[in-house]
């Protein structure tokens, strides 16, 4: 397959904006895979068994190749709009409590974009750099991923470091990206109508999709090797943040004194990492954390249902068959 010659049409012109800068390996690479119409970008190509953008593919690329794990590392993994910011910003706060208190008005939390806080592989550390120097950066490290479980690099999977998992339903999931992609789109292209996203969601072509092989890969894991994997659901967060943020704290090995919980500490983390509370910090109002996306688009309505709002009778349907057929034989199930 050749790359696109650049045409009058707009969205050919884009692809090739898509692939500058990108090594010439993964350009080599991407050319021979397979590739669908892109929700953001004008392809996803299917690179290692999931759909992705060129430059995600790049920096993957070089994740792999140089990232190697310290045991002490914590790994915060998801799909797209799933719940990230919010699982960033509850370990953020967990895992530095000793060094910055949580009621301290100086907070990193209230400066800064919890992205800023917990950098992505894909679109940071490893996004225009092949290898990064991670040594320099203080412990606890805590990086994200939407990479699926599979291509972690292989020193995440043989080292003693901790996944943290969060997943979300797909109805909520895929509408929470089908605002979020069109809010990006914004001012380059149309808006994608809902039934042409929907069909390419149910398809399995959106971004480190199909959304179930992700979701299984993770899940799969933390039933083997629950100490290494830990699995939470956004819909089970929302409905008890504090125990989940106690489960959270001991799956990290960093739980709560007794004098901790005493003090209340465990309700001030949720408040601190509340929907509200983040939403309507200065610095979550402006600004763009991530290359691309402005911040005040990280949050939404932050609820759970709100699917009900988009979805006809007979998609709501279709999207649950999908995920009773492809989740349900291994118990995941969502409320
Ligand atoms: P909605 O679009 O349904 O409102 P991600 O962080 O993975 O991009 O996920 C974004 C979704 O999480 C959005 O959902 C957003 O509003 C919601 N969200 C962001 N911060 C949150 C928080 N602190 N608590 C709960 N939900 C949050």
């Amino acid at each position: 397959m050749g790359s696109p010659q650049i045409t009058e049409n707009p969205t050919i012109a884009v692809d090739e904006d898509e692939e500058n800068g990108i090594s010439a390996e993964c350009k080599e690479l991407i050319h021979g895979c397979r590739k669908e119409k892109g929700w953001r970008t004008s392809f996803l190509y299917e690179f290692q068994g999931f759909w992705c953008q060129p430059k995600e593919i790049d920096a993957i690329l070089s994740f792999q190749k140089h990232y190697l794990a310290r045991d002490s590392d914590v790994i915060l993994a998801t799909i797209p709009k799933s719940g990230t910011t919010w699982i960033k910003s509850l370990t953020f706060a967990i895992m530095n409590r000793n060094n910055v208190p949580v009621s301290d008005g100086n907070h990193p939390l209230l400066a800064s974009n919890p992205h800023d806080l917990v950098p992505f592989f894909e679109y940071k550390l490893y996004a225009n750099n092949q290898n990064p120097n991670l040594s320099i950066l203080p412990k606890p490290r805590i990086f994200a991923t939407h990479i699926p479980f599979g291509s972690l690099s292989e020193s995440i999977k043989s080292s003693d470091c901790r996944i943290v998992y969060v997943c979300r339903n797909p109805l909520d999931t895929f509408i929470s990206s089908w605002h979020y992609i069109n809010q990006l789109r914004r001012e380059s292209r149309p808006p994608i109508p809902l039934e042409e996203a929907f069909d390419m969601y149910c398809k399995g072509v959106i971004g480190y999709g199909p959304f179930w092989e992700h979701m299984l890969g993770y899940w799969k894991e933390s039933q083997e090797r629950p100490n290494k994997v830990l699995f939470m659901k956004y819909e089970d967060m929302k409905e008890d943040a504090m125990s989940h943020v106690k489960m959270l704290a001991n799956f990290l090995g960093l739980p709560f004194s007794v004098e901790e919980e005493k003090q209340g500490l465990i309700e001030e983390i949720v408040k601190l990492c509340s929907f509200k509370k983040l939403k309507d910090l200065e610095v979550n109002q402006n600004g763009k954390s991530i290359k691309n996306f402005d911040n005040k688009h990280l949050f939404r309505k932050g609820e759970v249902g709100d699917w009900v709002n988009y979805l006809s009778p007979s998609m709501a349907h279709q999207l649950s068959k999908i995920m009773d057929e492809k989740l349900g034989d291994f118990g995941l199930k969502f409320k």
